[in-house]
């Protein structure tokens, strides 16, 4: 009976007769099938002429922020869409913008082929959820498939079609200011948390009404630049690539993400954006990817910046030729393509094969069908309350409790009077964090909103202290004006000062909001340092000078080095930036309405200069640790200032009857490994179980911990839960430097499962031929 249902469902999907919905099947309205998306494509590419076909790889970029001047050098696009010279437009954010841009393309355009609309819709377009680290934050891929899926709704109904994201790359460095987009450190985690944002994003199928078409990005290893300087060379092994920075991007294709973007940066010494290996051999080749390519912005034309390429021209028949389908916004492809091919430097299938996967994505999107957006409609979509509960547990999910002395917290309901300190305490732009779509005001709940709407009847106080700001502005200021203000001067910083500690001196307690700004992470946000940015170290010494309880609230998007407040500041909750809902969210957790239970998807420093910092490093001939060698480092220990996987809780969790199904396994078997876990514990909590294997020996030296699995549950006081893992292949496999494969090797394997990557509670396997 399956078998003849599945039978029926592989004949009518591909024929577009029925289409999967979270309803379940449904006759109407259903994706087109191949056939019909290829005899659609076929049929207009037969039409086209050679600058038309360079006009469907061509993005044009206009913000309207500033005042709507184009962005790059191509025409604005009005003129450029009249004559079919843009497929795509991004940096518009504006339902009768896009309707009067697909105006022109459907009813000026000789072709009348509908325009691709894209923007960066990161973690949130209004509701603003957490950033995708703190997402990660919670290891429950789950809450951000769901975070992603309400973006989706919320974008497409003002009239998006795409947004670049998820952001998959793996990071290491805490100073590359981009760790804030991705998932973290790990591998496994970030490859869980691709492939659900690529359901949420893009629904069951892609032209799924209501969603959008993801984009993996940025194809790679864009994470590993040099000293964790955004756009820095990124000098990787191929063993690297392919069992670190690969595998969320292969989960993401895996999952059916519809197109890729290349990164900006030389990958060992051949810019990504024009790297044939990456964009044909490995996504394509390997991973048989069949969705569209797009370049960062104005990456084609820098391919000449970057010593590269010889001219534009150069630069477009380079990047055409190595996979890369449509050009963000360089005009480099608008200017070079039909040209190159006259010449005989491309041929025209060559376009014709970039131009196919441009117009099938449109085809599948349903754009040819309902090219306009219903401009009465976003309003009630954005409004909807389910979005904002939805981000508040979201919120509440991705907070990781990092000290708790003499369990402060959670805080009673009885306090009378506290201070809310620090430059993040009521500010909503920090509260909502970096990557916002252009055009969002800010309108997150703050820390200090939070904590007044839950203490209603207390005292609640507020000073910032000094003024935070970056030394170097922000070239994303360029064009968002509102972003520039005036420097506070030595003597308002330093009343600032003053009025904050005598604030703090009034309260019983304070909780104090600290880390970074905005626009402190992101793009073209790399820091030397990963201290408290600006006077707030000081003034958190000070006001633990006072003797008082306090609570230091981070806020940030990256890990920081703060092993002062670790040893002092006895409660910390590391709150990311949180989104729309952050104040409530924090409010929830201090309070202990909510039980925190995110851990740490990346290591925390002691210092900047231990970066990259990362859990699943090589052994050495020297262990680390030893009495004779204590710290690879003469001036202080190497060992993180938090691990990996690392969170705390409000009750306590203990692991027990690690059992391997067989002790011993043939390469390519698998067996389960199964754990208890206690909630020993007065309060209901989350714990996150995890996983590590170490492969002992082998055709390569491994990791010395690796994460293999996880899960995240709820325990009550007192209940015990048995949890089972699959360890086999998959989890034991790897890409082989010396041998240039992927396999598996006979071998002894430690196998740990716990609450961090510290986990102590150990088994071994043997791998046998
Ligand atoms: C540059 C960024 O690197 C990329 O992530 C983003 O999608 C594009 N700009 C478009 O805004």
């Amino acid at each position: 009976m399956r078998e003849w249902k599945q039978a029926v469902l592989a004949l009518a999907l591909p024929l577009g007769l029925v289409a999967v919905t979270p309803r379940g099947l449904l006759a109407q309205p259903a994706p087109p099938g191949d056939v019909q998306v290829r005899a659609r494509v076929e049929a207009l590419l037969a039409q086209m002429t050679l600058e038309e076909k360079a006009g469907q790889l061509t993005q044009a970029g206009q913000l309207t922020q500033a005042g709507g001047i184009a962005f790059g050098e191509i025409p604005p696009p009005e003129e450029a869409l009249r004559k079919g010279g843009a497929g795509s437009v991004l940096w518009v954010n504006d339902t009768k913008r896009f309707n009067a841009l697909q105006k022109i393309a459907v009813e000026e355009s000789r072709l009348k082929i509908p325009i691709l609309f894209g923007l960066d819709v990161i973690h949130g377009y209004h509701t603003i959820f957490p950033i995708p680290l703190g997402m990660a934050a919670s290891w429950d891929p789950s809450v951000h498939e769901r975070a992603a899926e309400i973006a989706a709704q919320e974008a497409r109904a003002v009239g998006l079609h795409w947004t670049f994201a998820p952001m998959v790359d793996i990071a290491r460095d805490a100073r590359w200011g981009r760790i804030a987009e991705g998932a973290g450190e790990d591998p496994y985690l970030g490859a869980a948390m691709a492939a659900a944002q690529v359901r949420g994003f893009q629904g069951p199928y892609l032209g799924a009404p209501d969603r959008l078409l993801a984009c993996a990005k940025h194809f790679a290893a864009y994470g590993a630049a040099d000293g964790g300087r955004d756009y820095d060379p990124v000098y990787v092994s191929e063993g690297q690539l392919r069992n670190v920075y690969f595998p969320p991007f292969a989960a993401a294709a895996k999952a059916g993400v519809g197109s890729f973007m290349s990164a900006y940066m030389d990958l060992n010494d051949v810019p990504a954006a024009a790297n044939p290996w990456l964009l044909r051999d490995v996504l394509r080749g390997e991973w048989g990817f069949s969705g569209l390519v797009v370049s960062d912005a104005l990456a084609v034309r820098n391919l000449v910046t970057q010593g590269f390429a010889r001219d534009g021209k150069d630069a477009a028949a380079r990047a055409l030729v190595a996979g890369l389908d449509m050009d963000m916004a360089s005009g480099a492809y608008a200017r070079n393509l039909a040209a190159l091919v006259r010449e005989g430097t491309l041929r025209e299938a060559q376009l014709d094969e970039a131009v196919r996967r441009v117009l099938a994505v449109k085809v599948r999107l349903g754009i040819f069908e309902q090219p306009y957006t219903d401009e009465a409609r976003a309003a009630s979509v954005l409004a909807d309350p389910q979005h904002r509960v939805q981000a508040r547990r979201a919120a509440q999910r991705s907070m990781v409790l990092l000290r708790n002395e003499k369990k402060l917290l959670p805080l009673p309901q009885s306090l009378t009077s506290v201070a809310v300190i620090g430059p993040l305490a009521d500010s909503k732009a920090a509260t909502e964090g970096s990557w916002m779509v252009f055009g969002h005001v800010p309108a997150a709940v703050t820390v200090l909103e939070g904590v007044q709407a839950r203490l209603k009847n207390a005292r609640v106080t507020h000073a910032p202290g000094p003024e935070i700001r970056r030394e170097v502005p922000s070239f994303f200021e360029d064009f968002m004006p509102e972003l520039k203000k005036p420097e506070q001067t030595k003597e308002q910083a330093d009343a600032a000062f003053q009025q904050a500690l005598e604030t703090a001196r009034g309260g019983d307690l304070v909780i104090a909001v600290m880390g970074e700004l905005a626009n402190m992470s992101g793009e073209g946000a790399s820091r030397a340092s990963l201290d408290l940015p600006g006077r707030q170290e000081e003034l958190l010494r000070a006001i633990v000078g006072l003797g008082k309880p306090v609570v230091l609230v981070l806020m940030g998007g990256r890990p920081l080095s703060i092993a002062w407040a670790a040893e002092n500041v006895p409660a910390i909750l590391e709150a990311w930036q949180p989104g729309t809902e952050g104040g409530h969210a924090v409010a929830d957790v201090l309070f202990g309405d909510v039980n925190p239970g995110g851990k740490l998807p990346v290591t925390f420093p002691r210092n900047a200069g231990h970066a990259p910092l990362y859990y699943a490093r090589n052994l050495t001939h020297q262990p680390e640790g030893s009495r004779r060698y204590r710290s690879r480092y003469w001036d202080g220990p190497t060992t993180p200032l938090y691990p990996f996987g690392f969170g705390l809780s409000y009750t306590t969790f203990s692991y027990s009857n690690l059992k391997l199904g067989a002790p011993e396994l043939k390469v390519g078997a698998g067996a389960m490994v199964s754990v208890d876990v206690t909630n020993g514990g007065s309060v209901v909590g989350d714990e996150v179980v995890q996983l590590y294997v170490h492969q002992k020996s082998g055709s390569d030296s491994r990791p010395v911990r690796e994460l293999k699995g996880f899960r995240r549950i709820e325990l009550k006081p007192g209940e015990t839960q048995t949890l089972t893992f699959p360890l086999g292949p998959e989890e034991l496999r790897y890409w082989s430097t010396s041998q240039k494969r992927w396999l598996q090797d006979a071998a002894a394997f430690d196998v740990w499962v716990g609450g961090d990557s510290t986990a102590a509670l150990h088994a071994e396997l043997s791998v046998v031929p």
